[in-house]
């Protein structure tokens, strides 16, 4: 990899960053959400694009090639001056129009030379993305031909432009993962994980966490990754804690085309809205009678300007929620707003292990919100620690006071388990808990119990719980005593 890229804050796989574009002579900070510009069907002016945040945008060299007029505008000026924008420029190679129409007439090679002829400042190859679902065999051997192009891609002469590596690997995660190391290895600069776009439209949140979390099991954790095609901004928070850095957004354009207007928790339709739910300029300023009531340019242009905030509000969201360490906390919200959102979430969390080597040590706070919170990094992190922590003879655990009948005294908190008191005021003991726990979470504690006996068989273990369910105690082993201390036990 030759770009650089500065990693800062950082939760979950998540973190901020700082991307240096050296062609464009600017440094963006990522997260970072590119609207997409179809310069046949321009919506929003980019000229207007830094109003919403925009530090970066992506256009479709393809497109401009094929037409005339703007081919010839491109070479002649620059796609920055055609377009009316000086932040930095990524180009597409025309591989979208490959999967929609089957072939191209072009290839690597040359499609690379006119972007960097049209002063892109980061460029593409011609990958091939492999649809989900698809046979192994397809899988393998587009694979293969979208390797061998990213090995060309990298010995073409362009200049200072950025070269992408997309990872392509379709639903097959040991593809991904062997894809992500590939393009690592190839000495180009960003990571696009291809061919996601379908997983987005359906709403596959869980494949599509599957799909990132494996290429980024290949790719080095200094590269910067970019999430192909995907502009909703109800996804955003679960992604970037997955460890994306830039988005792209069509959606915007494309879902005010048929009236369609983007929340955080999913898309509504303009005709069934009453109210505005959001507070930028353009709900602000109408009700959606009025703007049902216009023209179709205006609605569509206003629903673009909406889609535009929206989307880079919860960008400026995440971002802070990374710098405060409560990024997970975001995710978990999100998540709880739609089920095909939560099933992103619980696939996450399926990967705690791999979230947690990245997790950092120490936050502001944990906000225990629902039973999912219970199968977070940082409390896998803790059962771990409980497996390597020595005690011996006669220990109590528990959710109460102490007793001199012991020669050890260890607090007992749902969703960690025991701990050593002295660690009661660092992370993540600290948490905020609910006072009326699920049974997750009491289920969490009693798995933390049993690493600890399972890990010290010669001190014997006296529970102190009160009124965990039976589902938790069974999870407790049997040479530890049980002793309910809730007022209704004793
Ligand atoms: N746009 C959306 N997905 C893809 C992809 O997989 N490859 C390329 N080149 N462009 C895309
Ligand atoms: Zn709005």
């Amino acid at each position: 990899m030759r770009a650089v890229f500065e990693v800062g804050a950082q939760d979950g796989a998540g973190r901020i960053g700082e991307l240096e574009i050296p062609r464009a002579g600017v440094t963006v900070e990522t997260p970072t959400l590119m609207p997409v510009v179809n310069p046949n069907l321009i919506t929003v002016e980019p000229s207007r694009f830094p109003e919403f945040g925009a530090e970066m945008l992506i256009t479709n060299s393809y497109i401009v090639k094929n037409d005339p007029e703007l081919n010839e505008q491109a070479l002649d000026e620059g796609l920055h001056e055609m377009l009316g924008f000086d932040g930095a420029i990524m180009t597409d190679s025309g591989s979208f129009q490959l999967a929609e129409y089957g072939e191209i007439d072009t290839h690597t090679e040359e499609i690379l030379e006119f972007q960097h002829a049209i002063g892109s400042d980061v460029g593409t190859p011609v990958d091939i993305p492999t649809p989900p679902d698809v046979d192994r065999d397809q899988a393998e051997a587009e694979l293969a031909t979208t390797q061998e192009r990213l090995e060309l891609a990298a010995t073409v002469d362009v200049g200072d432009m950025l070269v992408n590596a997309p990872v392509q690997g379709s639903t097959y995660p040991d593809l991904r993962e062997d894809a992500g190391r590939h393009a690592y290895g190839t000495g180009l600069d960003l990571f696009p994980v291809g061919a996601v776009v379908p997983l987005m439209n359906q709403y596959r949140y869980d494949d599509m966490t599957e799909a990132v979390l494996a290429a980024k099991r290949g790719l080095g954790r200094d590269a910067p990754v970019h999430l192909f095609g995907a502009g909703h901004p109800m996804m955003f928070a679960l992604a970037a804690a997955l460890g994306c850095d830039l988005f792209d957004s069509a959606a915007y354009a494309i879902y005010a085309r048929d009236d369609r207007y983007l929340t955080v928790s999913g898309t509504e339709h303009l005709a069934d809205l009453h109210y505005f739910p959001c507070d930028c300029p353009v709900c602000a300023d109408h009700t959606p009678a009025e703007v049902q009531a216009m023209g179709a340019a205006d609605r569509e242009k206003l629903l673009a300007e909406h889609n535009l905030h929206v989307s880079f509000g919860e960008i400026r969201r995440v971002k802070q929620a990374l710098k405060s360490g409560n990024l997970l906390e975001l995710v978990e919200s999100r998540a709880h707003a739609h089920p095909d959102s939560l099933d992103g979430y619980r696939t996450l969390l399926d990967h705690a292990d791999q979230l947690e080597a990245s997790d950092p040590a120490s936050k502001d706070a944990f906000f225990y919100t629902s039973a999912d919170s219970a199968r977070r990094p940082e409390v896998l992190r803790h059962h771990r620690r409980l497996e390597r922590l020595d005690v011996s003879g006669d220990v109590l655990l528990t959710e109460g006071s102490g007793s001199d009948r012991f020669d050890e005294w260890w607090n007992v908190e749902a969703p960690f388990g025991p701990y050593p008191r002295a660690l009661s005021t660092t992370y993540p003991l600290t948490a905020e808990t609910p006072d009326r726990m699920d049974r997750g979470g009491f289920e969490a504690a009693a798995e933390g119990v049993r690493r600890l006996a399972e890990a010290n068989p010669a001190a014997s273990f006296t529970l102190g719980h009160r009124g965990w369910p039976d589902s938790a105690l069974a999870l407790v082993p049997e040479r530890v005593e049980l002793v309910d201390i809730s007022p209704e036990g004793e």
